[in-house]
């Protein structure tokens, strides 16, 4: 059963209660005590033979009828004083025992009533009250029987609305469903709703909506993707001519200038190279999977690193398996992990990777020794071109593309990139790869 619906039901069971008491009170107030109704019903037999029977009996013989009556009746007929009586009752009911009435009195399941009004049945009568006690009542039963009725015409009433609710709660979970999906990065899910159902129209505007942002992101991607592409031929043509007018000029004073430019031209180059880079690893298409051997990709990661005063070490749990995903993004995002720590460490990197027992993902981390991040910084990061100002200058190289191509590659993966304080004292980054 859904949530809101057991809301609604809880709710429906309360204002019936509260109904249910208002009721009550209302008609108590207006039309006398049902309880007391009720009670006068069920001991309506007794009522009736003492006003049909023992009323009815010659002046002198009432108290013979009495005890008549009490020799074969269950319920027991005492005779007491009216001051005792009138003791016994509130004030509203004392005064309707005064006028001669029967006065009920349902929870002890008994009834007063005054022998007679001017002292013609005995000597004395006048002062005398007549309680009859055991009577057959049970507001128990009554009260159940109403409960039950209550019940019931709940149940009615919440079982179409379970019904209607279900059907709303279904397609309110499948729009749900699609707006994870399209939050994860598959832009091209759409909600399939029946047009009958009542929130299609909502699942109308939020497929609309989603059809704008894919088509707005394509467009960024495909502009990213052409304008990166279209700057590699002058950027070509520019570094055969730089070569061409080194070779021509053949002056040592120009040639230090030249060889400044192809170095700017070299560092434009691998910008517009990792713009590319990053434009493909917006869609899934790029992932061709196959199943690696951890532990022999994430070695090659260390060897093939650019030398360095460092110490890198590799520290690789045994048995780590294989994973299934794209070797070439896998060992570009260690890769990147790496080159950040050789640029930013002291003297120790170290690469760990672990097979995580409870879920059997695998955990590949990056430790170093350097700056770390400050934990305000450590979202912000994987934003591409972001960089941190103390690495503004130019020294540390790299446009801030590279930890956003590596969570964007890990991501493809299914998995996640984070940044923590390393035991090192620098920055460890983690890579969370599913099972
Ligand atoms: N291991 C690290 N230690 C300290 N800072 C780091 C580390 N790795 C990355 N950073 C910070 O994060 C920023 C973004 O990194 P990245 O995306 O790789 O860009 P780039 O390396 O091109 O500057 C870096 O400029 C740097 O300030
Ligand atoms: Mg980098």
């Amino acid at each position: 059963m859904n949530r809101i619906f057991f809301r609604f039901f809880v709710l429906v069971m309360l204002s019936i209660t509260a109904a249910t008491f208002v009721i009550y009170f209302a008609f108590a107030r207006l039309f006398g005590d049902p309880l007391d109704d009720i009670a006068r019903r069920q001991a309506a037999a007794q009522i009736f033979l003492l006003e049909q029977y023992v009323d009815q009996a010659p002046t002198d013989e009432w108290l013979t009828r009495l005890n008549n009556v009490r020799e074969v009746s269950d319920v027991r007929y005492d005779l007491m004083s009216l001051e005792q009586a009138r003791e016994a009752l509130g004030a509203g009911q004392r005064a309707e025992l005064e006028r001669g009435a029967i006065v009920l009195d349902a929870a002890g399941k008994s009834f007063y009533r005054r022998v007679d009004l001017d002292g013609e049945r005995y000597i004395g009568s006048q002062d005398e009250v007549l309680h009859a006690q055991d009577l057959p009542i049970d507001i128990g039963q009554a009260l159940k029987m109403e409960v039950l009725r209550y019940v019931i015409v709940a149940i009615a009433i919440l079982v179409p609305i379970a019904l209607w609710s279900r059907s709303h709660w279904k397609a309110l979970q499948s729009l749900s469903r699609m707006a994870d999906e399209f939050g994860a990065g598959k832009l091209s899910v759409r909600a399939h709703l029946q047009p009958s159902d009542a929130v299609y129209p909502l699942a109308e505007r939020i497929n609309h909506m989603a059809g704008r942002i894919e088509e707005l992101m394509e467009a960024q991607r495909s502009l990213l993707h052409s304008v990166s592409h279209e700057l590699r031929t002058p950027i070509a043509r520019l570094e055969f001519g730089l070569e061409l007018l080194d070779a021509k000029a053949n002056n040592p004073d120009l040639s230090k200038r030249i060889a400044a430019m192809e170095g700017d031209l070299a560092e434009l180059n691998n910008l517009v190279k990792e713009l590319l880079d990053m434009s493909k690893l917006d869609s899934a298409r790029s992932l061709q999977c196959a199943s690696l051997d951890l532990d022999a990709l994430l070695r090659d990661c260390c060897a093939t690193l650019p030398p360095s005063t460092q110490q890198v070490a590799c520290e690789l749990a045994p048995q780590l398996g294989a994973v299934e995903g794209d070797a070439r993004l896998l060992a570009r995002a260690v890769g990147n992990l790496l080159r950040n720590a050789q640029k930013y460490a002291q003297g120790n990197i170290v690469l760990s990777a672990r097979r995580l027992p409870d879920t059997g993902g695998v955990e590949i981390a990056v430790d170093d020794d350097g700056p770390g991040i400050p934990a305000e910084e450590r979202e912000r990061i994987f934003d591409p071109f972001y960089r941190l100002d103390r690495s503004r200058d130019r020294a540390t190289g790299g446009f801030g593309l590279g930890l956003s191509i590596a969570q964007k590659a890990v991501a493809l993966h299914g998995g996640s990139l984070r940044v923590e304080t390393s035991a090192l004292g620098g920055a460890r980054f983690v890579i969370g790869l599913p099972a």
